[in-house]
């Protein structure tokens, strides 16, 4: 991944060892929805670690001291419609004062394209530093217009966080949106003939929302 500056892969060991359950096909719904909720919160954990702190003055028990907070920066958490839903809770249980918006798409099964249903994003966005939420980035279609349609509501800054990445949508997010800096577990071999990650976890929606 050194061609791109942007993309940070978290080979933290809880990280990858619950990604290993994530991807067996064993796996039924409910441990797979806990398992992509607890990955989605540790990587919160990595993708906000440049938040800016200020210091405050704190007592406690023994004396008066001077302590950190983070700097009054809202966050606003744009889960991609089905599966980026998985991360929100995870997302939410590490920062529980974000707005979370939604961008509802599907991806045409002929085309592989991304058809957009729905869009509702939190009024104040402006005032926002916002985090893509979608566990899979294929072709990245899907990624790029969800960055494209938040873009014109003018965030402060963009973020994607997704758990697995194929090397075709790490270029496509990277060369439409260079300003994005992509947070995943694992980047994956290749794509398939239908635009599935191998060798991936099959179809995230479906295995979180028990459709298969
Ligand atoms: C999946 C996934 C991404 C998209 C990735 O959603 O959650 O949104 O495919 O593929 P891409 O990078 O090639 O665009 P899907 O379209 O299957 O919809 P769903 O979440 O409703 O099942
Ligand atoms: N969407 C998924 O859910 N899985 C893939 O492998 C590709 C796109």
């Amino acid at each position: 991944m050194e061609q791109f500056p942007n993309v940070f892969v978290m080979d933290h060991p809880l990280i990858q060892h619950k990604l290993t359950f994530l991807r067996d096909q064993s796996t039924g719904t409910k441990f797979f929805r806990e398992l992509v909720s607890e990955i989605a919160m540790l990587m919160c954990y990595e993708a906000t670690r440049d938040l800016p702190l200020v210091d405050v003055e704190t007592v406690t028990p023994m004396e008066k001291t001077t302590t950190k907070v983070i700097a009054g920066r809202k966050l606003a958490f744009v889960p991609i419609l089905r599966a980026g839903l998985g991360m929100v809770d995870g997302m939410l249980n590490m920062v529980p004062s974000a707005k979370v918006g939604h961008i509802g798409l599907y991806r045409d099964p002929k085309t592989h394209k991304p058809v957009e249903y729905y869009n509702k994003l939190p009024q104040d966005i402006e005032e926002r530093d916002v985090i893509v939420l979608d566990p899979m980035l294929a072709t990245g279609g899907s990624a790029v217009d969800a960055v494209t349609i938040i873009k014109r509501s003018h965030p402060k800054s963009i973020k994607f966080l997704c758990i697995i990445a194929a090397p075709e949508g790490i270029k496509a997010l990277s060369e439409a949106h260079p300003d994005v800096h992509v947070y995943c577990a694992a980047v994956d071999r290749c794509l398939d003939s239908n635009c599935y990650i191998l060798p991936g976890l099959g179809d995230a929606g479906d295995r979180i929302f028990g459709t298969l």
